[in-house]
């Protein structure tokens, strides 16, 4: 069968996990798929960077038009972050045709209804997996495990950064500048951090997480945001005292018509299993109103846990090719938007 061809937008950390997957996991890919999947070209910044990785070097280039208005690249990956270009590149990649599978949780809180309709009106996928939650499939899972329920409650730890930040400072007692320059090494953190330890980062997610959760247009501006870094190591330590840690929450609820989300530093009595959640790792409580209670869990970060989410939409998109299906997924019925107020 002819390979399927990826155009890949970024070779950081995410970029990085992608090509180890698709080239190590070739013959298991493969004999999901019936095709070989190809990763053609690769944009980065600067073409002569060393590489954790080998890469051909005519792989390479600095030139997004090379990628995008390739007539024989049938997928383009995304994973070089930003918001405005970024959403030029993907807009583009749809009008000439092509599926698109990205991590961009900054692009798909703001623009994700834009480019969704983009997509559905090009009858081309867009997959986004690896935006909330880095290797916890769920966003695959609210949207197709849940399809029966009617979820009243997403709550939940969404930023790796800010959980290994904390964890660290309550189990070792180390101090905030010290545990995220080690999150910064280690590529959890994003290529501003102050997304993270702002809290915003995790409003973005919770903003993706509400709208297909709750099946209503969820807008980020509408999410109370505070973030971490004026929690001290002694606000932990004396949480720890009380019988609680301190985790990065999202909350998303839902109440008959209203809708709230917030992302705040929050005590969690250390008997839940939320506050057991450490490190990079991530956890996601989903209560339905059939179902009850559920929680996912797992790494939220990193190379290869968000490269898994990436390949696994690639393979999806490959799949619906084969079928003729491409554009045809489940898509959001958008709401009319209420928020709860205090006044309410
Ligand atoms: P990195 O900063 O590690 O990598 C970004 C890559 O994109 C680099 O290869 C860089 O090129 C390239 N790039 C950036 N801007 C441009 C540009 N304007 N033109 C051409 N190439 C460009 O980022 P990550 O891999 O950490 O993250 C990528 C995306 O994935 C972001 O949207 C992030 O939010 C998201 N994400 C990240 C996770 C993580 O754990 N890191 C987890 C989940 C999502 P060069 O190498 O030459 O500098
Ligand atoms: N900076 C993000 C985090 C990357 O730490 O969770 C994963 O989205």
């Amino acid at each position: 069968m002819k390979p399927v061809k990826v155009g890949l937008l970024g070779l950081g950390t995410v970029g990085t996990g992608v090509v180890r997957i698709v080239e190590g996991h070739q013959v298991d890919l493969e004999s999901q798929v019936g095709s070989p999947i190809i990763i053609e070209k690769v944009l980065v910044q600067n073409k002569s960077k060393a590489r954790s990785i080998n890469i051909d070097p005519d792989k390479l280039t600095e030139d997004p038009w090379e990628i995008i208005h390739n007539p024989e690249i049938d997928v383009v990956v995304e994973v070089m972050g930003g918001i405005e270009q970024t959403k030029g590149y993907i807009l583009e990649a749809l009008a000439r045709g092509k599926h698109v599978v990205t991590a961009n949780k900054d692009l798909m809180a703001l623009h994700g209804p834009e480019i969704l309709a983009k997509a559905q009106e090009q009858q081309c996928d867009i997959l986004y997996e690896a935006s909330v939650a880095g290797g916890i499939p769920i966003i695959r899972t609210l949207i197709e495990g849940f399809s029966s329920d009617r979820i009243t409650k997403i709550m939940g730890i969404v930023n790796g950064t800010t959980n290994y930040i904390l964890s660290k400072m309550s189990q070792e007692g180390a101090a905030y500048a010290d545990v995220l320059k080690e999150a910064q090494e280690l590529g959890y953190a994003e290529a501003d951090p102050t997304s993270d330890v702002e809290g915003l980062d995790a409003a973005r997610k919770m903003t993706i997480l509400a709208t297909l959760g709750f099946r209503a247009n969820v807008a980020l501006e509408d999410v109370d945001v505070k973030g971490i870094s004026s929690v001290s190591r002694e606000d932990i330590a004396y949480g720890k005292r009380l019988g609680y840690e301190v985790k990065l929450l999202g909350i998303a609820e839902r109440q008959d018509e209203f809708i709230s989300v917030s992302v705040q530093p929050t005590m969690v009595r250390n008997t839940h299993p939320i506050a057991g959640v450490n490190g990079v790792f991530n956890a996601v409580y989903v209560y339905g109103e059939a179902v009850g209670e559920t929680m996912f869990y797992g790494a939220g970060a990193g190379e290869l846990p968000t490269a898994t989410s990436i390949v696994a939409d690639l393979v999806a998109v490959v799949k619906n090719l084969k079928l003729g299906v491409n554009g045809k997924q489940l898509t959001l019925t958008y709401k009319e938007k209420k928020l709860k107020t205090d006044e309410q």
